[in-house]
């Protein structure tokens, strides 16, 4: 008798398999993340799993032998190397821990080869190619102007390559890239490349293969729509550190942000630019997504956000046109939102503009999301700018610094920070001390007011 082609649910957040769809995952409570995946795609089974774990054994700390890889100690704090990149060693904490796995997440296309060829530019290492060839991955060596021969490369789909090439090449490599973990598989796990069960397996055996040899490995995730299987949302739990490397593709600003680190903050963001030679680091006085030559326009309001613990000056874009559809358009790109929409609304109620008729887009230039509700205010501000079509200067609204300014300080416009309550009145947010300096450091005063109502006089 024929066997019926079977198949088996697995949740696309969290991998768990189950025997029936559901709306809901049982396990995580992700809704909608539940794909039907055909069991043919799992044909080999378990076997060789227990040959390649190494047995379990019982450690005593007080007998542990110092780590035999004196060549990582003379750099760094024997644990811990510099990336050689100031902005990445930051997110990390100190620097790249020893044996330690980080899960290097993105957009297709953002720049996580960019910028993990450009780290091991600066300490060498294994590139494990997955997905592209040595050739292409020699000219992107030579587009970031790096030295070739820091890379070895290998080209290969197969953790057991990865395995074997680390055990041959004993305590040579401080770091291994692998590029990326969607096109890895073992024969260990089963299914195809790409399928949920064969990323896990592939991750949980470089987690081992990295403690064991003490190379550090960056695992490269791709991070795919919503509700795709195998994104690195799967593997969080495996790995000690995962970064998320962001940015809008067609801006060039990225940010490098800790999602989760085993070794060090979660609050520290790396910033970068994408430019025509690789990643530059943007350092904090940099940090400045405002072109001062076009000050005090319509619509326009500027404000410090907090990133990590850096504050950075960014502009808020808002257009209000009067709407001919019978639902007016709300568009908001680098803000949330459900928080663009109350902004709205609070906006509509006590400024008295009849948004309802209106179309409303905010954007924040530089491609970055806010999640900072410290911006509110300058998004109220930006959308009163251009509904009412006058620019927002220095003189409105009435700007009073919080320390007594000295003379000839300023030379812009005024910068916008204070979160919209549902009545209208703006809060102080978390450091506002330094988010000030910031503005005052770039020729301009933070206004101080108490309700949005204020941005009338
Ligand atoms: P890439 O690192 O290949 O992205 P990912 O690995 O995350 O998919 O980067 C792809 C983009 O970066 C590509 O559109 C070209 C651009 N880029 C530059 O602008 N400058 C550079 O020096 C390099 C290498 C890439
Ligand atoms: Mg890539």
């Amino acid at each position: 008798m024929r066997k019926m082609a079977e198949t088996v649910f697995v949740c696309s957040n969290c991998g768990n398999e189950f025997g029936k769809w559901s709306g809901q995952c049982s396990a995580c409570g992700e809704w909608n993340s539940i794909k039907e995946i055909s069991k043919s795609q799992f044909p080999i089974p378990n076997k060789n799993r227990k040959n390649i774990l190494q047995k379990a054994e019982v450690k005593n700390l007080g007998k542990l032998k110092p780590t035999p890889n004196p060549s990582l100690d003379k750099e760094g704090n024997g644990y811990i190397f510099s990336s050689k990149i100031e902005e990445f060693d930051r997110v990390l904490g100190k620097g790249i821990v020893r044996g330690s796995v980080v899960l290097f997440a993105g957009e297709p296309g953002i720049g996580k080869s960019t910028l993990l060829t450009q780290l091991m530019g600066n300490i060498g290492g294994l590139y494990v190619a997955g997905e592209e060839s040595a050739e292409q991955i020699n000219l992107r060596v030579k587009r970031l102007g790096l030295k070739a021969d820091k890379f070895d490369v290998l080209e290969t789909n197969s953790v057991e390559d990865i395995e074997q090439t680390l055990d041959r090449t004993n305590n040579l490599y401080k770091i291994a890239v692998v590029d990326s973990i969607q096109v890895m598989n073992t024969e260990t796990g089963t299914g195809s490349a790409g399928a949920v069960n064969q990323i896990k397996e592939s991750t949980f055996r470089l987690v081992q293969l990295a403690k064991k040899t003490g190379v550090a490995m960056f695992v490269v995730g791709h991070v795919t729509k919503e509700g795709d299987i195998a994104g690195p949302k799967l593997l969080e739990h495996m790995v000690d550190t995962v970064l998320y490397f962001e940015g809008e593709k067609n801006g060039d600003l990225r940010i490098l942000r800790a999602n989760k680190n085993r070794f060090g903050p979660t609050d520290e963001v790396g910033v970068f630019k994408m430019e025509e030679k690789g990643l530059r680091e943007i350092k904090s006085e940099e940090i400045n997504l405002i072109d001062s030559a076009k000050q005090n326009r319509i619509g326009s309001a500027i404000t410090v956000v907090m990133e990590g613990t850096r504050p950075m000056m960014v502009e808020i874009q808002a257009l209000v046109t009067e709407s001919f559809a019978p639902m007016p358009t709300r568009v908001f790109s680098g803000i949330d939102n459900n928080r663009g929409r109350l902004l709205v609304a609070v906006a509509q109620k006590v400024l008295n503009m009849p948004l309802y008729k209106y179309d409303v887009y905010i954007s924040v230039t530089g491609g970055i999301k806010i999640e900072d509700t410290g911006a509110d205010l300058a998004v109220v501000a930006a959308m009163y700018s251009s509904y009412k079509n006058v620019p927002l200067t220095p003189k409105s609204p009435s700007a009073t610094p919080l320390s007594p300014l000295k003379k000839g300080e300023i030379k812009s416009g005024p910068v916008f920070v204070g979160e919209v309550s549902l009545l209208g009145e703006v809060k102080k947010v978390k450091q506002m001390e330094k988010r000030e300096k910031e503005a005052r450091g770039m020729g301009r005063k933070m206004v101080s007011i108490n309700s949005i109502r204020e941005l009338k006089n």
